[in-house]
């Protein structure tokens, strides 16, 4: 089908959504990574409309504030105190400096319309060259929602009537209005200046269009959606985790059928704007909130939750919890690990478990394997930081950086106290408090030297088990022939401690 874009979409938003029982305002509510009324405007940008104009009234501030920081180009208009949607588009319109053509209207609180739908109604209304198309749906129970009132034939839309202004028989119908429409401008303005508040709710009813245009010759049409669930609105909470449910059920579907493994759909959970790269394995229990990015042939989980996280090709992360990180290609993090703003690990580099990061940027090939806290920190290619090295980056009162260059050596158990260096090819032996750099090449060491107090076991604990082994291992070592027990790099631990 031919698609043109709509001169204006007016997106309503100004009622006040109390069965949500919620201090926030129900379009702020999020699913699936943005709010409510975040995927009702994304929706209606995906059509390309020369303006778009969202109504609010109902916690205007907030919602204003809302729309500043997440859709700054969008028109807002105010409703006033008349009620009912048809004043809200009538407000709406106020903002719409368009003369003629298509306007589409849709509700900030319906979160599962897509552009695609709202194109093909564009295109079935233009083609039709109705005056009014609404877009209906078929559902099982119909209670609440306005109902379509068709000519005998079933062709034409004759109006639309509430349920609470409905006869018995009228409440039979079971096509309802999903209060989604695309309407000739012209049409629409001059009927919005004629419906009143006279029904059931003392409202102005945007549906009392439909039979206005009707009335005056003009052709009104339905285009049915064989999916109900994506003209729902969210209403209270449980509709809210229902809708969040089935839109993570619908993009978990789209990533699928694009190429990415999905293991365990039922525990996966995946927000609206998450892009994975063709054969991307997401094993269960695996959470990509916001911006996250997982490149081709990346191995996510299980158990993982990134946030606005970056991960490259072929890279593997598991049982992490990442936010704002960038993890380089073919990298390797977890299980157990905690990345935080601002990490950037390169190609091919490690982050173990039990290791915590927090803006530190660290090179390709680099390490940290084990049990480590690294925070301002900037590691150089290649370089190993032993198991259990803290970088001590908060004096109690500022943080300060700690650069470690390429090709390093840090010993297990090592303080880095920032602000300091340690230069390219240089190395620390276990346990050293670094507080001065060390400059390219050199060991750093300062453990306190070793004493080893001979036979103390047997004198001070008499009696244990602890004697006993001792005593064994000291008469096998008495007997003649017997080999040493110490390993190969006693020697290098020797020249570290004992100084
Ligand atoms: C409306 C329709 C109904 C349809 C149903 C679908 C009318 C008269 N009725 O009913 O036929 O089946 O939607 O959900 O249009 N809003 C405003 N200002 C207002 C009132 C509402 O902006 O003064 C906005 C709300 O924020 C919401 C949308 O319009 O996004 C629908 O409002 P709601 O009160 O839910 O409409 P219903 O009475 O349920
Ligand atoms: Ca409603």
């Amino acid at each position: 089908m031919e698609t043109s874009a709509p001169a204006a979409v007016v997106v309503l938003a100004a009622g006040a959504g109390t069965r949500m029982k919620s201090r926030t305002p129900k379009v702020l509510h999020p699913i699936g990574g943005r709010s409510l009324l975040g995927h009702a405007i994304t929706a209606a940008e995906g059509t390309g409309p020369a303006e778009l104009v969202v109504v609010v009234r109902h916690e205007r501030e907030r919602l204003i504030q809302h729309l500043a920081d997440h859709a700054p180009e969008v028109t807002i208009a105010d409703q006033d105190e008349i009620p009912g949607t048809g004043r809200a588009v009538q407000c709406g319109l106020e903002k719409v400096s368009a003369s003629s053509g298509t306007v589409l209207v849709t509700y900030g609180d319906v979160p599962l319309l897509e552009a695609g739908t709202l194109r093909e109604l564009v295109a079935a209304h233009e083609q039709a060259g109705a005056a009014v198309t609404v877009l209906s749906a078929r559902v099982a129970d119909p209670t609440g929602y306005g109902r379509i009132l068709r000519s005998d034939d079933g062709t034409e839309v004759v109006g639309i009537v509430e349920h609470k202004d409905a006869t018995e028989s009228q409440r039979g119908i079971d096509e309802i209005n999903s209060g989604i429409y695309a309407f000739d401008l012209q049409v629409l303005r001059d009927a919005l200046g004629r419906i009143g508040t006279d029904n059931a709710q003392g409202e102005m009813y945007l549906t009392d269009v439909l039979g206005i245009a009707r009335s005056d010759g003009r052709t009104v049409r339905a285009m049915v959606t064989e999916d109900a669930m994506m003209v729902e609105g969210a209403n209270d909470r449980v509709q809210l985790a229902q809708l969040g449910a089935e839109m993570n059920r619908r993009i978990l579907e789209r990533h699928m059928r694009a190429g990415v493994t999905i293991v365990d759909p039922s525990t996966t959970w995946i927000d609206a704007d998450v892009s994975i790269g063709t054969d991307a394995v997401i094993l269960p229990g695996v959470q990509l909130h916001g911006a996250t990015d997982i490149g081709e042939d990346a191995v996510i989980g299980p158990d993982c939750t990134l946030r606005d996280t970056e991960v490259g090709a072929r890279a593997e992360v598991v049982r992490t919890h990442s936010v704002l990180a960038v993890i380089g290609p073919e990298a390797t993090v977890g299980p157990f690990t905690y990345l935080r703003p601002g990490t950037a690990l390169g190609a091919r580099g490690k982050i173990g478990g039990f290791v915590e990061t927090k803006n530190a940027q660290i090179g390709e090939d680099a390490k940290v394997p084990h049990l480590s806290y690294v925070g301002d920190a900037e590691i150089g290619e290649g370089t190993n930081i032993g198991a259990a090295t803290i970088f001590a980056n908060y004096d109690g009162q500022r943080k300060h950086r700690t650069t470690v260059g390429k090709h390093v050596r840090v010993g297990s158990d090592s303080v880095l106290v920032a602000p300091v260096a340690i230069g390219d090819g240089a190395a620390t032996g276990a346990g050293t408090v670094v507080r001065k750099d060390v400059p390219p090449g050199a060991l750093a060491v300062n453990a306190v030297a070793q004493r080893n107090v001979e036979g103390w076991t047997l004198r001070r604990r008499a009696g244990t088990a602890a004697e006993d082994a001792a005593r064994a291992a000291l008469d096998a070592q008495s007997e003649p022939g017997a080999e040493s027990t110490a390993g190969p790099d006693a020697d290098d631990n020797k020249e570290h401690l004992q100084r």
